[in-house]
């Protein structure tokens, strides 16, 4: 039987690891082709392997995303290798913690430019693309303090709150379009960065990757009237909205 995603192309920010690595295996294995990007050529590979066990074709594009250029780049070779893209899934990301006082200029920067500059700059170079696709998507991930303020975490609020606003005026712009734009505000999920931030939750009560990434698939392949703008997705040990 032919799979939900079969011919469609996808490119995932951030697929060397985490989220973004299940994200790329979950679209695979409804048979997308899914280009890779992040910065370590090591990780995309190994994302490459799973991507193409789970029945995807997978293309590897090493990016870094505080380069426009390269951005650029990302959007060039999924063009010349691929011809279309239906998906954009802007998941990579960087966090600060740190109290306000003690940030530095260069950390804020980081924070704005991979979580929510990059974002920005690669949705413009990819709607061209986008709008050529019968029904395209695109999926923002930003973070329960997208929604929220959080001590000790400025930097990282202040970017995801700026992809939020953004994602919320292009769903506007594209109302009346093939695109769709989707958010998603997770809590703690079970990878690299939230150790970094959060290493008082235990393990056992994280979220898993693979479960944003079943919302993802869903967003993606969901046919009908019902539309979802954003998803709040919180662990079960936290309180209800956050
Ligand atoms: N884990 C959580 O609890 C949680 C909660 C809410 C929201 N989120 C959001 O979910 C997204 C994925 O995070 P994760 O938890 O999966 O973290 P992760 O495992 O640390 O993954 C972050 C990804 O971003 C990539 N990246 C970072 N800086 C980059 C740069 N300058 N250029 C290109 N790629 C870059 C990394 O790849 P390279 O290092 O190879 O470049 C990596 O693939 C982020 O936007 C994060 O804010 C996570």
């Amino acid at each position: 039987m032919q799979k939900r995603l079969a011919g469609k192309t996808a490119i995932v920010t951030g697929a060397s690891s985490g989220i973004g690595r299940a994200v790329s295996v979950a679209l695979a294995k409804e048979d997308a082709a899914v280009v890779l990007a992040a910065r370590s050529l090591e990780k995309l590979k190994e994302t490459a392997d799973m991507v193409t066990k789970a029945g995807g074709k997978a293309d590897v594009v090493v990016t870094e995303l505080a380069d426009e250029n390269s951005i650029k780049k990302l959007v060039e070779t999924t063009n010349r290798n691929f011809g279309r893209l239906d998906i954009l899934v802007n998941n990579a990301g960087v966090t600060h913690s740190a109290k306000l006082e003690d940030t530095k200029t260069s950390d804020w920067d980081r924070c704005y430019y991979v979580n929510a500059r990059a974002p920005f700059i690669l949705c413009r170079e990819a709607l061209p693309l986008l709008k050529k696709a019968e029904a395209a998507y695109i999926i923002n991930i930003a973070s329960v303090v997208g929604v929220k303020g959080y001590p000790l975490q400025s930097a990282y609020t202040a970017s995801k709150h700026a992809l939020r606003g953004m994602t919320m005026s292009l769903a506007e712009e594209l109302a009346d379009s093939n695109v769709r734009v989707h958010l998603l505000c997770p809590g703690g999920v079970d990878t690299d960065l939230i150790k970094k931030v959060r290493p008082d939750i235990k393990k056992d009560e994280l979220m898993q990757p693979d479960e944003i990434a079943e919302l993802v698939v869903y967003l993606v392949t969901h046919k009908g009237n019902a539309v979802i703008d954003e998803l709040h997705i919180r662990r079960a040990a936290s309180k209800p909205w956050f």
